[in-house]
């Protein structure tokens, strides 16, 4: 595995592997990797045959600075963990190197941006789409691999491949989960023990409430998980939406899409935690 800081070396490397007729796979993170990002980078691997993995803790999608203060970084280890998963090239640069000057770059991203993440965290997604842009413009990859752990950012980073018309496929990698049921987060590292049980009432609602869909409707199923999960004196619902998975617009009946996502977030002590439950998946 290669170790790279610089945006020339990277593209000196990703020259060669295309020369040589190489699919290139790429997996964009934060680093402070967890097996949910080792999923993500062992499919990139199958898949291609060359798998760039970049670790770059973003300042622009940060709209609260403690938070990216206080953002976990394990360097070392999730090395190890890449060497250890078969990455062929991890790039490393410093916010320097990314951004020699302030991107000023405004996305548009209408509607999709106005619910949800983007509506409590203003301007994260643009600085979602400046860092990914610019990672797409260096790695060049054939194919990127996002979570739909943050399902909200996966139709972000789409509808910015058709507005740039970017040859990147973007392939949506299935939530990987604690056997508890727990959606793996980096941010898991900041819960006390006890924080980690009380937080497993948040995919146990979920779970329950796909069990609720053939007899209550959008609005009840959407109470019963907030309630079930407001129950438990530690957490603290942000907001719970059931929306159309594509445009990520609220639907008020099961009959309004074949494509049916509840997403949530949910303060457990300081931590934000985030995750989502498909109700109804296309195909
Ligand atoms: P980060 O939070 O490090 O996540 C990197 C990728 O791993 C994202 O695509 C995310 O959805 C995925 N991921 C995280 N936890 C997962 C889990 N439990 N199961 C499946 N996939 C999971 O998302 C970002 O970084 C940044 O916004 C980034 C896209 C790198 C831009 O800075």
């Amino acid at each position: 595995m290669k170790t790279i800081n610089k945006i020339a070396d990277l593209q000196s490397e990703i020259t060669q592997a295309k020369a040589a007729g190489k699919k290139v796979g790429f997996v964009p993170t934060m680093g402070a990797l967890h097996a949910g990002h080792l999923h993500l980078v062992e499919q990139c691997k199958a898949e291609n045959d060359i798998c760039v993995v970049s670790i770059f803790v973003n300042p622009t999608q940060f709209n609260n600075p403690e938070d990216l203060v206080k953002y976990p970084r394990t360097p070392e280890t999730d090395c190890e963990l890449l060497q250890s998963v078969g990455c062929d090239i991890v790039f490393m640069p410093e916010v320097a190197e990314m951004y020699p000057e302030t991107d000023t770059r405004v996305f548009d991203f209408g509607v999709l941006d106005r619910v949800m993440e983007g509506k409590m965290r203003p301007g994260h997604f643009n600085g979602v789409a400046q860092v990914v842009s610019k990672l797409f413009d260096m790695v060049t990859p054939d194919v990127a691999y996002f979570g739909e752990k943050d399902f909200q950012q996966v139709a972000i980073i789409r509808e910015m491949v058709r507005q740039l018309n970017s040859p990147v496929q973007i392939i949506q990698v299935p939530i990987v989960r604690e056997e508890s049921g727990l959606a793996l987060s980096s941010r898991n590292m900041r819960l006390t023990p006890q924080q980690k049980e009380d937080a497993v009432a948040i995919s146990r609602a979920l779970f329950a409430s796909r069990d609720l869909i053939d007899e209550q409707s959008v609005s009840e199923t959407a109470k019963a998980v907030v309630m079930a999960i407001n129950e438990v004196p530690a957490l603290e619902t942000e907001y719970f939406e059931i929306v159309d998975g594509d445009t990520m617009q609220p639907v008020s009946s099961w009959d309004e899409s074949e494509y049916i996502v509840g997403c949530i977030t949910v303060y457990c002590g300081e931590v934000r935690l985030i995750d989502n439950i498909i109700y109804k998946n296309k195909q």
